[in-house]
């Protein structure tokens, strides 16, 4: 089944990215945007939503919501399920998958609510067929999405199918990886001009690195994936290859080449390797260079320029050293990056007080389940006089 209309799609994000989002679908053209929690809803046609798919940066998903209904228990869950003609969406012989997000007194667990709801589906087929659909939680031709708030369910389609930080240029990993769209969000949250300097002097597996090169040369985020859920869709919004295939050319035609200085350092050589790895699947190594270093001894550029930096949160070290490592952040970015906005992620509030210095911005981001600060620090050259007032004003 074709649909050439335009119709209502939600992109999901982390905490705190909603309006960075929104923007983002603004200049992406668009319509009816709103804002929600983790959530921007808008409007497009099909082609959009292959667009959105490859060139959104700070969106985990796209949906297509398909119903809404209102619900008093597992009962009415089952049997609004069961209304829904799944032979629309989906063949007897096609696998699926169920996400449920619960916002809701009514259930407690989302895993038994996605059990609950594929068997609703699954029972539709066979009492048609007397066979049904089979479950694949890793590549289904099919992923629904259930999000019950309070008592009204809403049953989407995943355009994307696996989550869209998974960009598919990261080869290796070192233990804490910042996710994609969390790391593309702090790059347009600190107001980057894709000109300047770019530093991440604790830069692990090079993700903030990459994320900046992406977005400073028009790289769509989508240039490295194989795949998104839309290309199984054979009935609803049936896949269109030939319209997915211009849309993607015509992303890849916008990319430049601009030649930032995009540099990162990293204490552990081993991690530092990873990076550069990753680097060069991205195919951005000819902006981004990475060299092993501890931050206190980071030599930065004369200039302006924007720093940014994810260091250990401390889970993993003593208070004492955390509390040393904090310290020596700040005073870094006082002695060696004079001229730069700092900006650092951490949920580690009570290290936060040991940078010492006065933040201009507190924002709070999500990383996985830590609520967290990105705190800005404005190092002004000249005296400390000037950085108060600004700040003040
Ligand atoms: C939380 S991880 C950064 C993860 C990174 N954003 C990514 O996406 O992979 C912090 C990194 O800081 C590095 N690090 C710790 N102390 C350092 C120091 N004094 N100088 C430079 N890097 C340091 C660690 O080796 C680690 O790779």
């Amino acid at each position: 089944m074709k649909q050439e209309t335009d119709f209502k799609m939600i992109a999901k994000t982390i905490f705190g990215l909603e309006e960075i989002l929104s923007n983002e679908l603004q200049r992406l053209g668009a319509r009816n945007i709103e804002v929600h929690n983790r959530a921007v809803s808008f409007i497009g046609d099909v082609g959009f939503m292959y667009k959105a798919n490859v060139c959104l940066r700070t969106a985990l998903r796209i949906l297509v919501p398909v119903k809404t209904f209102i619900i008093c228990d597992e009962k009415s869950l089952y049997s609004s399920l069961q209304s829904i003609n799944w032979e629309e969406y989906m063949d007897v012989k096609d696998t699926l998958a169920i996400d449920t997000v619960l916002n809701s007194d009514l259930f407690t667990h989302s895993q038994y609510i996605s059990q609950k709801a594929k068997d609703a589906i699954v029972d539709q087929f066979r009492e048609k067929y007397g066979e049904r659909p089979s479950v694949d939680l890793d590549q289904p031709v099919l992923r629904i999405h259930l999000h019950v708030f309070q008592n009204t369910c809403t049953v989407a389609l995943d355009s994307s199918g696996e989550s869209l930080h998974k960009r598919g240029y990261r080869d290796k990993t070192n233990l804490a990886p910042l996710n994609e769209v969390l790391a593309a969000g702090m790059v347009l949250l600190s107001g980057w001009d894709k000109r300047s300097t770019f530093i991440d002097p604790m830069c692990g597996s090079g993700t903030i690195l990459i994320e900046a090169a992406l977005i400073a040369n028009n790289i769509p985020p989508g240039y490295y994936r194989e795949t998104y859920g839309f290309e199984g869709w054979k009935k609803f919004l049936a896949f269109d290859e030939e319209l997915y295939n211009t849309i993607f050319d015509a992303a890849i035609d916008k990319i430049t080449n601009h030649n930032q200085q995009i540099i990162g350092g990293e204490l552990s050589p081993n991690v530092a390797k990873k990076a550069k790895e990753n680097i060069k699947h991205a195919r951005v190594d000819d902006v981004v260079s990475v060299k092993v270093c501890d931050i206190k001894d980071f030599e930065a550029p004369p200039g302006h320029g924007i720093v940014i930096l994810n260091p250990p949160y401390g889970e993993r070290m003593a208070k004492d050293n955390i509390e040393e490592l904090y310290k020596t952040i700040g005073d870094t970015f006082k002695k060696k990056f004079t001229g730069y906005d700092c900006w650092m992620l951490s949920s580690n509030i009570e290290a936060f007080k040991h940078v010492g210095l006065r933040p201009s911005r507190k924002i709070t981001l999500y990383n996985g389940q830590l609520e967290c600060r990105f705190v800005k620090y404005e190092m002004y050259q000249g005296t400390k006089k000037v950085h108060k007032l600004v700040v003040g004003s």
